[in-house]
């Protein structure tokens, strides 16, 4: 089921790409229509991801009541992690939500609002694998595309093969039939993961670094950037931030 709504999302994205609809917008024509338009990826759990056909998650709900506090209706746009940033650049929608971290190398080509949380990228691996960044020497490790976790373990000296996949439910399946030694990923997807596969014999190892992870918007849209940055102080300041953190995670993902 979560497969097909996936799929189904990823087949509209295209539709609406090849539609060449560009609609990142000044915040003026945002609020004159009334609805604002995010993308989310729809495959990092428990950030985005499908219940059934329902797109749901921390991040889907934070940008859901951001929304609401600036008085508009949210439209979701499913697009994979390793095209948002392009489509950004060419104005798909006006914002991205799907936990991207900060690094200077993004930066260059889109803007980051503030963090809506903080967080760690983590080893997982089979019980008796390489569960320290010291024992990844010479092993094999997967690891999303175009994510920070790809960037840092191309940094740890020593590590055998990396392997890249589209998404990091892919990832956990090439682990768990051990098609890869490790896996490196968010803390919260790992434990999230793991807690849902008690008996995968996977556990959670050294956490690798650490990463502030935020919105991201088209370059030098000041106005549109400082509601979001808006949006999301109030949804901190009301408690809806505190609610939806401790129903994801059990304690307070903000960057304190
Ligand atoms: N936090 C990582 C990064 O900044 C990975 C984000 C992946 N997000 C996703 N929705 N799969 O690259």
């Amino acid at each position: 089921m979560r497969v097909v709504a996936k799929w189904l999302g990823a087949a509209a994205c295209l539709a609406m790409l090849g539609s060449g609809s560009a609609v990142a917008r000044d915040w003026s024509v945002i609020k004159d229509s009334g609805t604002i338009i995010a993308a989310t990826e729809g495959a990092f759990y428990p950030f985005n991801y499908f219940e059934g056909p329902k797109l749901t998650g921390f991040e889907v709900e934070v940008a859901e009541a951001v929304a609401k506090k600036l008085g508009l209706k949210l439209e979701w746009r499913v697009v994979s992690f390793d095209a948002q940033l392009a489509s950004i650049r060419q104005d798909r929608f006006d914002f991205a939500i799907a936990s991207h971290g900060y690094t200077p190398e993004r930066a260059k080509s889109v803007d980051f609002a503030n963090p809506h949380y903080c967080t760690g990228g983590q080893i997982a691996a089979h019980k008796d694998g390489p569960l320290t960044v010291a024992a990844l020497t010479g092993k094999t490790v997967g690891v999303q595309l175009a994510t920070s976790y790809s960037d840092n373990a191309k940094k740890i000296p020593g590590i055998g093969e990396i392997k890249t996949y589209k998404a990091d439910p892919e990832v956990f399946s090439a682990l768990k039939a051990k098609k890869i030694d490790a896996w490196i990923s968010d803390k919260w997807v790992i434990k999230g993961t793991l807690d849902k596969n008690p008996d995968a014999g996977i556990v959670a190892g050294e956490q690798v670094f650490i990463e502030r992870v935020s919105m991201i918007l088209r370059k030098n849209n000041k106005e549109l950037m400082d509601q979001l940055n808006h949006g999301l102080a109030e949804v901190m300041k009301d408690g809806t931030y505190a609610t939806l953190s401790q129903k994801y995670f059990k304690t307070d993902a903000s960057c304190r």
